[in-house]
């Protein structure tokens, strides 16, 4: 625009054949001539700066500043420029008129461009201003679930007592969670009612006992592990029961390992785990897989042993199975059951935890409440 604008001031100008035989006059000469002359380089000064001026401007003060100044009715550019035109000669006044007129709709264009660049701009502006001194918010971290917690802390202390850590499907076969333990086929613990049977001869682990078996296979004695693992049974869920929950199980197989090995590898473990005085009971039961075998109960955390609901009123909570590794056991794996003896103990994490951290319900492991899991 401004390129097109100064070629017709120039067209209109100096070179108007009406200025007789002589020609144009000269640039520098005659006074009448210096108003129009001086009209077009003021009209060329006032582009320049508009467009310099407008380019800084980015709020809508700076623009009506920028406005008053070149469209002002008294002391704008313009209408100097305007007021001048009265003070040029009558062949001057047409041409210089025009243009004079073509720089205020050029103005005008221009300031009119700007006033919506400079919407935008305050479009684009939030609208509060962000408070630069208030505290920062503190990012959520997250931490382990309670349940990862106390199974890191049963590794950690079962490893301060030599116990390696191993690990074994959750999808199991027949072998490993049943026939290399002992479980003969008529076994109730076989009922299709009991177990989540994926085929015939696969099945959700209900036990970590089948990773004895699998670190047995591969390993000759002597083995010292633990074997931390979800288990699955289709039990109806209620505050002391969940059809998933996690089990560590422990195995150590070597020459003359005996059951005072056990009683005191359990001993250790449990006030490590639950606190010191924390009292242990041995019962003996049955386990298809250990001869003999043992169930162990804790001093009832919650009430201290004076009987609670958790307790069922006894002042025990079982919290283990355990016992000798049944030499049939040993046999079946490959293992020489004259040359090595082991024991083998199995219990849940979420039980443990509970007694541990006073929980009474099971279930809120599972529920991903918050509330829950930030007090750990
Ligand atoms: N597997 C048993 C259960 O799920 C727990 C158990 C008992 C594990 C005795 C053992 C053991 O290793 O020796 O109830």
């Amino acid at each position: 625009m401004a390129a097109v604008f100064a070629a017709m001031w120039f067209k209109g100008s100096g070179r108007n054949p009406s200025l007789g035989p002589e020609g144009p006059p000269s640039p520098r000469g005659e006074g009448r001539n210096i108003n129009g002359e001086a009209v077009k380089d003021e009209i060329a000064k006032v582009r320049a700066e508009l467009e310099a001026r407008l380019a800084q401007v980015l709020d809508a003060a700076a623009l009506e500043a920028a406005r008053v100044e070149f469209l002002g009715r008294t002391g704008g550019k313009v209408q100097a420029l305007m007021d001048r035109l009265g003070k040029l000669s009558k062949e001057e006044k047409p041409a210089a008129g025009k243009a004079v007129n073509e720089l205020k709709a050029f103005v005008t264009a221009l300031l009119a461009a700007a006033k919506e660049r400079v919407a935008a701009l305050e479009q684009a502006k939030p609208a509060v201003r962000p408070d630069v001194t208030l505290p920062g918010r503190r990012p959520r971290t997250g931490r382990l679930h309670p349940i990862t917690q106390a199974r890191n802390e049963m590794v950690e202390i079962f490893s301060q007592l030599g116990f390696a850590v191993a690990e074994g499907p959750e999808i199991e076969d027949d072998w490993h969670n049943f026939v290399a333990l002992n479980i003969p086929p008529e076994h109730p613990a076989r009922d299709p009612l009991d177990n989540y049977y994926i085929r015939d001869n696969l099945l959700l682990r209900t036990q970590t006992s089948t990773v004895q078996i699998r670190v047995m296979e591969q390993t000759p004695p002597p083995v010292r592990v633990i074997m931390p693992g979800r288990v699955y049974r289709p039990d109806t869920v209620d505050a002391g029961h969940s059809n998933m929950f996690h089990q560590l199980e422990g195995l150590w197989v070597e020459e003359g390992v005996t059951f005072a090995h056990l009683k005191s590898v359990l001993a250790m473990f449990v006030e490590a785990f639950f606190g010191a005085g924390t009292k242990t009971r041995f019962r003996p039961s049955f386990f298809p897989f250990t001869e003999p075998s043992a169930e162990v109960d804790l001093s009832c955390l919650l009430c201290g042993g004076q009987g609670c609901a958790a307790c069922k009123r006894t002042g025990w909570m079982e919290i283990l199975g355990c016992g000798l590794v049944d030499p049939a056991v040993l046999k079946g794996v490959g293992y020489d059951p004259e040359a090595v003896t082991g024991f083998a103990f199995g219990f849940g994490i979420e039980r443990a935890a509970m007694l541990k951290y006073g929980v009474r319900d099971i279930r809120l492991f599972y529920e991903n409440e918050l509330r829950f899991l930030e007090q750990f």
